[in-house]
């Protein structure tokens, strides 16, 4: 029996569609080689074009049409012209916080040691998982402007950690660290945000006691930032707020080949709404229409969706697929210092199919 996944595509603004096409054409390789699923692909304009022509970045009723697809893939929104809040907050956040797409999955895995500045880094000391936590903290966007312009002014950034939020995240953590076998690291700040770090550091403790056979371990976020550096072979699953989720991922990203290579993925652990996989990047302004963005992180994205669906063998069979690429080496974008083309790159990625 064949399943058909109905996926949202939402190419977005600058070079997302560009990339996602060659993830799509990856997905539909490999639906081709599986008799167990088959994608049904509907496409959406939504993004700053759209935004332009309709004064709104999706359609009114966005929202209600998404929710029926099974995952959304999505390239990348912002585009110059159009405010970057209005961009992020209308399309992206408001996916995320309708669906309720609290985790959000970042693999630092590196793939080839060339792709990492470090000197002496082997392949095997760099293989991370970071959950982030994705729907609230200092990104709950709570605070006042008090006496704004005056002498007096005043900001205030609250972060929110609720107890639902933070126990939700961290129990996912762990859930995710028991089956896969591996350290459960927590990253806070106990020491000096003495009241949301050392909640969160409560709740950690908390919630473990459910999961005696995680190993765990809890560093300060600045102790991690240097210990990711120095001595990346010490995290396994890494499980963080949203403000120190963001930075340490592109920390991250940088290690295991920039952002060429990083995908994340939005979940919605209970499958009530559905998840959305995308790369990190943004929209490549600079790049865009030249035919020479990265696909890779694309492609890597669509490879988190086939591991969500519960394909995680043909999820890690296109993983193997970008990492003999980078192997090759000899069909590489202008960012890893090659000269293929997006197109190229994509293609060569379905060849290597065939093979691993
Ligand atoms: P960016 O990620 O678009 O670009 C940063 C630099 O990395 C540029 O020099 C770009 O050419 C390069 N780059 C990024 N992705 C690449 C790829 N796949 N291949 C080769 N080179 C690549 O970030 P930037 O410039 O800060 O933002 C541009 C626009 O994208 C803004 O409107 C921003 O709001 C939006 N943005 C959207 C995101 C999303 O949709 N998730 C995430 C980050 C930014
Ligand atoms: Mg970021």
């Amino acid at each position: 029996m064949t399943r058909t996944y109905k996926i949202a595509v939402i190419p977005g603004d600058g070079i997302g569609p560009e990339v996602i096409n060659e993830g799509v054409k990856a997905l539909t390789k490999l639906a081709e080689t599986d008799s167990r699923f088959d994608f049904d692909f509907t496409y959406f304009p939504w993004g700053c074009e759209y935004y332009l022509e309709h004064g709104k970045m999706m359609a009114e009723d966005g929202i209600v049409q998404l929710k029926e697809f099974d995952a959304i893939y999505l390239g990348s929104v912002g585009y110059p012209g159009v405010p970057d809040h209005i961009s992020l907050w209308d399309l992206l956040l408001k996916i995320r916080k309708s669906f309720d797409q609290y985790v959000n999955l970042r693999p630092i895995t590196l793939l080839h040691e060339n792709m990492c500045p470090l000197k002496n880094d082997k392949k095997d000391n760099i293989d991370m998982l970071v959950i982030r936590e994705n729907s609230e903290g200092e990104y709950a966007g709570a605070g006042d402007w008090l006496y704004k312009g005056q002498k007096e002014e005043v900001v205030l950034q609250t972060g929110v950690f609720s107890r639902k939020g933070t126990e939700r995240i961290i129990r996912y953590a762990y859930e995710t660290a028991k089956s896969e076998g591996r350290s459960l690291t927590s990253v806070s700040k106990g020491n000096a945000l003495n009241y949301s770090m050392v909640f969160w550091d409560q709740i950690f403790e908390e919630v473990g006691k459910e999961f005696p056979d995680v190993q765990t371990q809890s560093y300060l976020v600045d102790a991690a930032s240097m210990f990711m550096v120095q001595q990346p072979e010490r995290f396994e699953i890494v499980v963080t707020s949203n403000l120190f989720g963001d930075i340490l991922t592109d920390l991250g990203a940088a290690l295991a080949g920039g952002l060429g290579l990083a995908a994340g993925a939005n979940i919605n652990p209970e499958r009530r709404y559905p998840s959305m996989f995308e790369p990190v990047h943004g929209s490549a302004p600079d790049i865009a229409g030249k035919g020479i963005a990265n696909p890779l992180a694309a492609v890597w994205s669509a490879s988190q969706m086939l591991d969500f669906l519960g394909y995680d063998d043909q999820g890690k069979r296109l993983l193997k697929a970008i990492e003999r690429l980078l192997i090759d080496g000899g069909c590489l974008t202008p960012d890893m210092g090659g000269q293929a083309s997006t197109a190229d790159v994509g293609s060569r990625i379905v060849e290597y199919l065939s093979i691993v």
